[in-house]
C-alpha cells in the first residue's frame, strides 16, 4: 500500500492511449481537497491520443513514448518518472503491456481500470464478449497491476445491468460512466480514506 506522508499529495502519472475520459475524471478528482494524489504527468504511447489535450488545459506535463522499442522506452519512462518524483501510476485506457521489470520497480503503486467484472473478460473486446455469453451483468474493475494481464489484486468493482437490447456501444457507454466514479473511489480506498 502507498502511505500518505504529512499533508502532501502523492505525485502521480496517468498513462493513456486514447480519449482520456478517465484521465479527465481523475484530474477533476485530484483537484479536490479529499484527493490523496495530484496528477503531475501524463504519459501516452499514442501521439494522437485525444486525452493529451487535457495536459495543456490543466497545465500538466505530457510525454509521448514510442513503445515499440519496449525496453529502451521503459527505461526512459522510469527516468522521467524519477525526475518528476512520481510515486503512483494510474493506467487509464493505456493499451500497452508494461514489462515485468517495470511493474516490479513500481510494485503496489500501479493501478489499472478495466471494463469488465474481473476475473471475467481479461484483455480486449470485453463488452462484446460479455454480450456473446448472454451475461446479465457487466461492469468495471480497478485493480493493482502485477505481471499477469488484468490479474492483480482487485480494489473495487461496480456492476451494471445489461439491458435486453444492449449493444457493445451502449454497454461501453454505461460502463464508462461508472468507471469515472469508480477510479477515484478506488484511489481513496488504496489510501484507506
Ligand atoms: C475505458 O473503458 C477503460 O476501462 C479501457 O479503455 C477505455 C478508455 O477510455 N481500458 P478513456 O480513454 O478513459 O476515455
Amino acid at each position: 500500500m502507498v502511505k500518505l506522508t504529512g499533508y502532501k499529495k502523492i505525485k502521480s502519472a496517468v498513462f493513456i492511449s486514447g480519449t482520456g475520459s478517465n484521465l479527465k475524471s481523475l484530474i477533476k478528482f485530484s483537484k479536490t481537497r479529499k484527493s490523496p494524489i495530484s496528477i503531475n504527468l501524463i504519459i501516452s504511447n499514442n501521439p494522437r491520443a485525444k486525452g493529451l489535450k487535457l495536459g495543456k488545459i490543466n497545465n500538466i506535463k505530457k510525454k509521448v513514448f514510442d513503445f515499440k522499442k519496449n525496453h529502451k522506452t521503459e527505461n526512459q519512462i522510469i527516468s522521467v518518472l524519477k525526475e518528476h518524483k512520481i510515486d503512483m501510476i494510474c493506467l487509464a485506457g493505456f493499451m500497452t503491456i508494461l514489462s515485468k521489470n517495470f511493474i516490479t520497480k513500481f510494485r503496489g503503486k500501479i493501478l489499472n481500470i478495466h471494463p469488465s467484472l474481473l476475473p471475467k473478460y481479461k484483455g480486449l473486446n470485453t463488452h462484446q464478449r460479455a454480450l456473446n455469453n448472454n451475461e446479465k451483468y457487466s461492469g468495471c474493475t480497478v485493480h493493482f497491476v502485477n505481471s499477469k494481464l488484468d490479474s492483480g489484486k482487485i480494489i473495487l468493482q461496480k456492476k451494471v445491468k445489461i439491458s435486453k437490447n444492449e449493444t457493445k456501444g451502449s454497454l461501453a457507454k454505461k460502463v464508462l460512466v461508472q468507471e469515472h466514479k469508480l477510479y477515484p473511489k478506488a484511489i481513496l480506498k488504496v489510501f484507506n480514506l
